[in-house]
């Protein structure tokens, strides 16, 4: 399994069967990219990456146009219950945070997972820091490394753009292998209900979460209002 973690028309061509790359392969050129018909960047890439053996996925910043995909693909992979869950509370209202919503794609250009972040307070004046989720990828091509290549391309971008903590609701046994533990979240909270031993942090910057206690609180930038339907 290979991903294609850069935008392909920025120049060189590196691939990565763990997503360890530079960051200094996205940036500006990145948003450039990210900007552009989504099938140029899968066909330049696919063309190149024919020989490879296995898929080639490419994992990039979501556009307006793959929200639809994204829901869909979310309701396959996690069903109906996904709205009731506490971290919804945090993202209700909200966009993610700058730069920090991600889908991969696959050579064809179809939606195969998503991940983003969003901007909290790790308690009532407490640090700023990151709730990431829902991580998600579609069914039809688990366990090819796509969860995870989403989860490290987000560690690092988040880490290049200067957050320190990311925290998240789910399973250890899965998300400890990217670092993430309870250790840092005993005397925080979540805004509803939720299983403490699920509760997991990851420091990027190490005692960012020190002085954090209390429950979490949503601080990103809030969506535009649905517009509302013109009377005829
Ligand atoms: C969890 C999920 C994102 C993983 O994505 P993926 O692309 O299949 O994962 P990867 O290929 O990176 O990793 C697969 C490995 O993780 C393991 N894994 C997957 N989910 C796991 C979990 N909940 N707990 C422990 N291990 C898990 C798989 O068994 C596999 O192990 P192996 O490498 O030893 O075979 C995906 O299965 C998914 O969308 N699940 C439904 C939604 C969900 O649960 N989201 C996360 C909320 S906690």
């Amino acid at each position: 399994m290979d991903f294609i973690d850069r935008p392909a028309d920025a120049g060189m061509i590196t691939s990565s069967s763990d997503v360890s790359l530079p960051s200094l392969l996205w940036g500006e050129e990145r948003r450039a990219a990210a900007n552009a018909p989504c099938s140029s960047h899968v066909g330049d890439v696919g063309s190149r990456m024919a020989s490879d053996e296995g898929g080639t996925f490419f994992i990039g910043m979501e556009r307006a146009d793959d929200v639809a995909a994204r829901e869909a693909l979310l309701d396959r992979a996690m069903g109906p219950g996904r709205r009731r869950k506490s971290s919804e509370k945090l993202r209700r209202g909200r966009r993610p945070s700058e730069g920090l919503d991600f889908v991969a794609k696959d050579a064809d250009g179809r939606l195969v997972g998503t991940v983003r972040l969003w901007d909290v307070r790790a308690g009532e004046g407490g640090p700023a820091a990151l709730l990431l989720g829902p991580l998600a990828v579609d069914p039809a091509v688990k366990s090819a490394g796509i969860g995870s290549g989403l989860m490290r391309h987000a560690i690092r971008e988040a880490a290049r753009l200067g957050h320190r903590a990311i925290l998240l609701v789910g399973d250890a046994a899965y998300y400890s292998r990217f670092g993430f533990s309870s250790e840092k979240t005993g005397k925080l909270a979540m805004p509803g209900p939720y299983e403490r031993e699920r509760f997991l942090a990851l420091e990027l910057v190490d005692g960012a979460l020190d002085s954090a206690s209390g429950v979490l609180k949503a601080s990103g930038r809030k969506a535009k209002p649905a517009p509302m339907a013109r009377a005829a």
